[in-house]
């Protein structure tokens, strides 16, 4: 059994998100595409005597149950019949309470990092079970890439073949809370959601004009209505050159996809001026399975 072992967890964003029906659980039913992207904390995992232990370089990163990677630990130890513990150290670089998936992503580096050292005790059917009982987002955060995922998140369906993405992500000093949003969403009301079929069809010609075209979130209509400063970002990345822009997930990071790597940086230069936490970003790609050292 190794001991130690550190592992990239990267962010994810939603480039459409389709609300499709409120569950009788509380959850909705989801059509979503999900797409990683290199905007990665790092995780290292360490094998000791007894006990879970979480530490970040981030203070505002919980460090017990409330941290989702903490819940993922003590899962799978439960489930596993673990008798030894771990100490579990985030490097965290995406952004908290954004709509990024950091506490998921982390999480689901959790899981997969924690099996490798086990010498892979569970398969990843299993794993992915477990990663649910996390967070919506987690199984995506598992298997990673670009999918569409359906029901709370979980069903999931890789895409494969599609264009490489050059974006600016820019994070507003906003909290939103994920609950409240999808509580306060009108389903009824909604009138122009998202078109997943025609999102797939340029996603597979690499049409990225047709994909901006189609990125779209439903959760904008509560998230931008209550926080109009989600909007005047939008516009400055579509007068920045942005041919689309879109919400991640309940918010506040707003995304804005570019037709190649120097029209994003150079929107990314002037951007950064005014909103401190904006990132140039791509999409993630997966080497090694994210795994820096085993
Ligand atoms: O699963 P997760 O803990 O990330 O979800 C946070 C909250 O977001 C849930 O309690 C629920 O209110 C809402 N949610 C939802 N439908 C989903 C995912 C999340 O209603 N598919």
């Amino acid at each position: 059994m190794m001991d130690q072992i550190k592992i990239e967890a990267p962010a994810k964003i939603n480039l459409t998100l389709k609300v499709v029906a409120k569950r009788l659980d509380g959850y909705h039913d989801l059509e979503t595409v999900m797409q990683q992207i290199d905007l990665c904390d790092e995780i290292i995992i360490e094998s000791v005597d007894e006990g879970i232990e979480v530490n970040s370089n981030n203070s505002e990163v919980p460090v017990a149950e409330a941290n989702l990677a903490f819940k993922a630990a003590r899962l799978l130890c439960e489930r596993i019949g673990v008798t030894r513990g771990f100490r579990i150290f985030i490097d965290k670089k995406i952004p908290l309470g954004a709509g990024l998936a950091g506490g998921s992503t982390d999480a689901a580096a959790v899981l997969r990092g924690l099996n490798q050292i086990l010498d892979f005790p569970l398969d990843l059917q299993t794993l992915l079970e477990l990663g649910l009982q996390v967070g919506s987002d987690v199984p995506f955060c598992i298997v990673g890439g670009t999918a569409l995922a359906r029901g709370r998140g979980e069903i999931l369906e890789s895409l494969s073949l599609g264009p490489h993405l050059e974006l600016v992500l820019v994070n507003p000093p906003l909290q939103i809370s994920t609950a409240e949003v999808y509580h306060d969403l009108k389903l009824a009301e909604l009138n122009d959601q998202p078109d997943n079929g025609a999102f797939l069809e340029a996603w597979y010609r690499c049409d990225i004009i047709g994909l901006a075209a189609h990125m779209k979130n439903d959760l904008e209509t509560v998230s931008v209505v209550k926080y109009p400063g989600i909007s005047e970002i939008k516009d400055r990345l579509v007068s920045l050159g942005a041919l689309g822009t879109f919400m991640s997930g309940s918010g506040p990071s707003v995304i804005g996809i570019f037709g190649n790597r120097q029209m994003a940086s150079k929107a990314w230069q002037t951007i950064k001026e005014v909103y401190q936490e904006s990132f140039l970003v791509s999409s993630y790609i997966k080497d090694k399975g994210g795994i820096i050292n085993a």
